[in-house]
């Protein structure tokens, strides 16, 4: 296949940054999009032109590193999927393929491709974890019973692999739906009761300080999310927060 690349190039933050337009040859549709993007740079690197910059890691659907901005989708046209493990047979030859960084304040731009999503960090710091007596007389974890719904519901929840794409689809650039991934994973178990109130109170905080924006209830991030993680964590997550309020 041939494809024309149009990719954001930014040298720092500070930098304004702009769309830069590369030709590219010989893609193959088994190839998978970072190894589109490999060959992209080995072209660069060999005529001493500065590689595009992009985050990957685990390129298996586990890490969440790999977030870009595909012809306006977070992750690209497929569903379910992320950019590791999106397919060069989803486009077709003669293709031009737009490639951004997922946009928001709360992701400043590291360089290219790259964003700082540290503010997801910091959410997750708020909150998400449990407190485990560790006196010598805790009680088995494989001991405590789970209702089979409600655990479900937790591994389907714990599925989030944080990788910003609810953000980068959402208008409002709203992280309700990672942060009541995170709420939910523990609300929905004995494990998680012991901060429940303050759990959810204090990630809902950190995630307004870190200026994400509010939900309206658009469903794009439900969409657009690799891992189906479902708009009623959403909806527990304001059932939770209520909760707290009115206990004070
Ligand atoms: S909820 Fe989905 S889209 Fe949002 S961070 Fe988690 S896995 Fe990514
Ligand atoms: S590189 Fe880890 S999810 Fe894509």
């Amino acid at each position: 296949m041939k494809l024309t690349l149009k990719i954001w190039r930014q040298n720092g933050a500070n930098d304004k940054g702009k769309m830069q337009t590369y030709p590219i040859d010989g893609i193959e549709g088994d190839m998978s999009f970072l190894e589109m993007l490999d060959v992209l740079n080995e072209d660069l690197i060999n005529k001493g032109e500065s590689p595009v910059e992009f985050d990957h890691d685990c390129r298996e659907g586990i890490c969440g590193s790999c977030s870009l901005q595909i012809n306006g989708e977070p992750h690209g046209p497929d569903r379910l999927v992320t950019t590791c493990q999106l397919h060069m047979r989803s486009f077709k030859d003669g293709d031009t393929i737009v490639i951004e960084p997922f946009r928001a304040s709360a992701f400043p731009v590291i360089k290219d491709l790259i964003v700082d999503r540290s503010s997801f960090d910091r959410i997750q710091q708020a909150g998400g974890y449990v407190s485990v007596n560790t006196s010598g007389n805790t009680l088995d974890a494989n001991a405590i019973p789970v209702n089979k719904q409600d655990a479900d519901q937790a591994f389907s929840a714990a599925a989030c692999i944080g990788c910003g794409a609810c953000v980068a689809a959402c208008k409002n650039a709203s992280a309700m739906l990672f942060t009541s991934a995170k709420v939910s994973q523990y609300a929905l178990l004995p494990q998680g009761q012991v901060e429940a109130a303050t759990r959810v109170e204090n990630m809902v905080r950190q995630m307004d300080l870190e200026g994400f924006g509010n939900c309206t209830n658009t469903g794009a991030c439900e969409i657009e999310c690799p891992k189906g993680i479902s708009l009623e964590n959403i909806a527990r997550m304001n059932r939770e927060y209520l909760s707290a309020s009115i206990k004070g």
